[in-house]
């Protein structure tokens, strides 16, 4: 994705913020850009605070002066606005890149409208055409939760320098190939049965608009009504 796209569609969900509210700060680059535009409407006297999707995102928002809800929660968010990794025509997500999807799903959750930006690179006509589900698995026990997903498609555990790559809750990430995905919602949930797993990278019906930078422009995609 390039820098420009990045960028215009982060810059597209400044658009949506309230003059005042509380906003969900997602995590990755393209949100990493978002999060430098919220710190510039701070700056500038606009009373935003945020929840931080990630550890990462915390430490961006307290650097840039946003003030912060505490992670414990509960939280009224108003716009939470994240990036994605695959964005189906039914405009389901596979979210978990960075290995957050546990603290963004939860926010997304809790946030009264959600925005997803993305470039269209991101764009598929299915879910797994392009991207492994990344499961966040619990690291007790994690090679018998392993092999409960290898039930359901190859699994490669998440490495960096050859050590499991660990989420901001001491978890380890599991990315599962499951070639197409036909149904995501059910997918979801077989996937979340299985003792270990925390939390999975599809957010179903999660977005109410999809941000998609392309050459032309930004595209806005909302969900068909049932
Ligand atoms: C992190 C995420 C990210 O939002 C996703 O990976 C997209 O990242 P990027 O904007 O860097 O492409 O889900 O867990």
């Amino acid at each position: 994705m390039s820098a420009d796209k990045k960028l215009a569609a982060a810059k597209a969900a400044i658009e949506y913020l309230p003059q005042a509210g509380v906003i969900g700060l997602g995590s990755g680059s393209t949100a990493k850009l978002f999060i430098d535009l919220v710190g510039d409407l701070v700056r500038s006297g606009r009373k935003l605070t945020g929840v931080a999707t990630s550890q990462d995102s915390r430490d961006q928002a307290e650097a840039l002066g946003i003030p912060l809800l505490s992670d414990s929660g509960p939280w009224q968010v108003d716009v939470c606005v994240d990036g994605a990794d695959e964005v189906s025509r039914e405009l389901d997500v596979i979210k978990g890149g960075g290995g957050c999807q546990t603290r963004e799903k939860i926010i997304n959750f809790a946030s009264r409208f959600n925005i997803i930006i993305v470039d269209d690179s991101k764009l598929s006509e299915k879910l797994g055409m392009k991207w492994p589900v990344p499961v966040e698995v619990l690291s007790f026990a994690h090679a018998t939760t392993r092999a409960h997903l290898e039930r359901l498609g190859s699994v490669k555990l998440r490495l960096r320098n050859g050590a499991p790559w660990m989420t901001d809750a001491g978890n380890f990430i599991y990315d599962v190939s499951l070639g197409v995905i036909a149904d995501p919602a059910a997918t979801d949930q077989r996937l979340r049965a299985l003792p270990g797993v925390v939390e999975t990278g599809l957010f179903i019906q999660r977005a109410n608009v999809v941000l998609v930078a392309a050459a032309e422009g930004i595209r806005k995609l909302t969900p068909s009504a049932p």
